[in-house]
């Protein structure tokens, strides 16, 4: 994009115009001052001098003898009669002064007049001349004439061209000193911001992988820094996003997979109703094995449903302190039925009686069901106990079975989605989608709490949840 008036124009425009009205007042000022200065000294000057003239008493001689001083500084001089005719020096024609009745009467009337341009000499000679005029008294203070100094003005031109040259000189020096810092200020100012430019260039590439360094001046400082904060966030953003569409892929190949079995389980033996090629005993089980493999799909739907959910922070929980006992008899009520038919035995232990929770009671009771219902799955003639324990953060429940355990290789992926650790020991009667653990996990972690698990092949599963106490300095929990 061509820029009509980029931004080190503007800066270099701004900066001269504040350069030049500065260094114009400045000289404008100095040139003024320095005339002034100069027409004091002039007039000092004279007033001496014509004090000097006043005290040889116009004697002629002495008065000649000045005239070589005065001379050389190209100063003449003459005192005049009341009327204003030349006395001294003697000059044959009848010389007037040439002042006006107004300036004689201010020089009768005792005062001086003060240095004024003419443009000729006291002689007539036609230059440009400043002078002054001075009242002469005698002792008895009678007005007896005035003496007139002059002076050409090429005199005093010549010192204030002098001063104007030097004026001229510190005005180029300091404009040409102003103009190049001013100019690296702008060259400064312009990388920095064309810095953020070709970093935002980037950016909009989809090149993330930037940071500008900078230190904590200015505007463009700060400018920099959030630039810097707003590329983490877009990052951050981006990662999220890409990961979601990863997990909404395999979650989607997943479920299918997973649906699969099922549906062809029922499609198989909706075709062999279809062709009568079932007797009644047969039809019966069919029926009975497609029921079965619908209500998994159903159970299917609903954990994932529940999965997501928790994964995606949409169910919020309603924590609040609960005797443990109290759920743990409710749920050994429920699961009873199920024990006795895998002919085991749910052992509360005493401990359980004096603990207190804090955990969202429908979830709690989720979690210890889950886990209970797991460990009927896996035991067959055992035992099924329930312990609790406590220490200052935090409540744990521990639940034990004797049934036929887990490898290793087996515990490190029953966290995992849609895993079941062998086909061999399926039993379809409480799981199977392999969702159980998942949510467990989530929902502790949900708590803020720890689930860990132990486990022997054959000799028992031990699983581990801690949920940790109120905290109290928390305004909300
Ligand atoms: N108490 C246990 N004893 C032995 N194996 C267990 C126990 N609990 C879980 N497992 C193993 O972990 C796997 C996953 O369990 P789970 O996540 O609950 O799946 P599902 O939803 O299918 O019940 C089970 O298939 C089983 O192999
Ligand atoms: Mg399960």
């Amino acid at each position: 994009m061509r820029m009509r008036f980029p931004y080190i124009y503007q800066l270099m425009l701004g900066f001269l115009l504040v350069i030049l009205t500065l260094m114009s007042i400045t000289s404008f000022s100095i040139i003024h001052f320095g005339r002034n200065q100069v027409i004091n000294e002039v007039e000092e000057t004279f007033l001496n001098y014509a004090s000097l003239i006043e005290e040889t008493g116009f004697d002629e001689n002495q008065l000649n003898s000045y005239n070589q001083i005065f001379g050389n500084q190209g100063i003449e001089y003459g005192i005049f009669d009341q009327e204003g005719e030349l006395e001294y020096p003697q000059i044959n024609q009848d010389f007037q002064s040439n002042l006006s009745e107004q300036d004689l009467k201010t020089l009768k009337a005792g005062e001086s007049l003060l240095l004024r341009t003419k443009p000729n000499t006291l002689r007539k000679n036609n230059r440009d001349t400043v002078s002054i005029y001075v009242p002469i008294f005698t002792k008895d203070h009678r007005y007896q004439g005035f003496i007139g100094l002059g002076r050409p003005v090429s005199y005093i031109e010549n010192n204030m061209d002098e001063l104007k040259g030097n004026v001229l000189k510190a005005f180029l020096i300091s404009t040409i000193f102003a103009v190049v810092v001013s100019l690296l200020l702008s060259f400064y100012l312009v990388y920095r911001v064309n810095r953020l430019s070709k970093a935002t260039q980037k950016v909009a590439t989809g090149d993330y992988d930037i940071y500008i360094s900078h230190s904590n001046r200015d505007e463009i400082d700060r400018l920099s820094a959030d630039f810097n904060k707003m590329i983490k966030a877009l990052k951050e953003w981006r990662s999220e996003v890409l990961h979601l569409e990863e997990r909404r892929k395999t979650f989607m190949q997943d479920v299918a997979h997973e649906m699969r079995t099922p549906l062809t389980t029922i499609n198989g033996l909706l075709e062999g109703l279809e062709y009568n090629v079932f007797d009644e005993e047969q039809e019966m089980r069919s029926i009975k094995i497609m029921r079965k493999e619908t209500t998994r799909l159903i159970r299917l739907v609903n954990e994932n449903l529940d999965y997501e959910n928790i994964q995606s922070n949409r169910i919020v929980l309603n924590k609040h302190h609960f005797p443990l006992n109290e759920a743990m008899t409710e749920i050994t009520e429920q699961l009873t039925p199920i024990a006795i038919e895998s002919n085991n035995e749910i052992v509360l232990n005493e401990d359980v009686k004096n603990i207190m929770v804090y955990a969202d009671f429908d979830r709690f009771k989720q979690i210890i069901v889950n886990l209970i219902k797991n460990s009927l799955q896996f035991t067959t003639n055992g035992m099924i106990t329930i312990d609790a324990a406590e220490t200052k953060e935090s409540s744990h429940i521990i639940i034990s079975d004797n049934g036929i355990g887990m490898s290793a290789e087996q515990m490190e992926n029953i966290w995992d989605r849609y895993y079941k650790a062998d086909s061999s020991r399926k039993n379809t009667k409480y799981g199977e989608s392999g969702l159980g653990l998942p949510i467990v996990k989530q929902l502790v972690e949900l708590h803020d709490g720890d689930i860990d698990v132990k486990s022997e092949l054959n000799k028992g599963t031990t699983f581990i949840i801690k949920f940790p106490r109120k905290k109290l300095k928390k305004v909300e929990e």
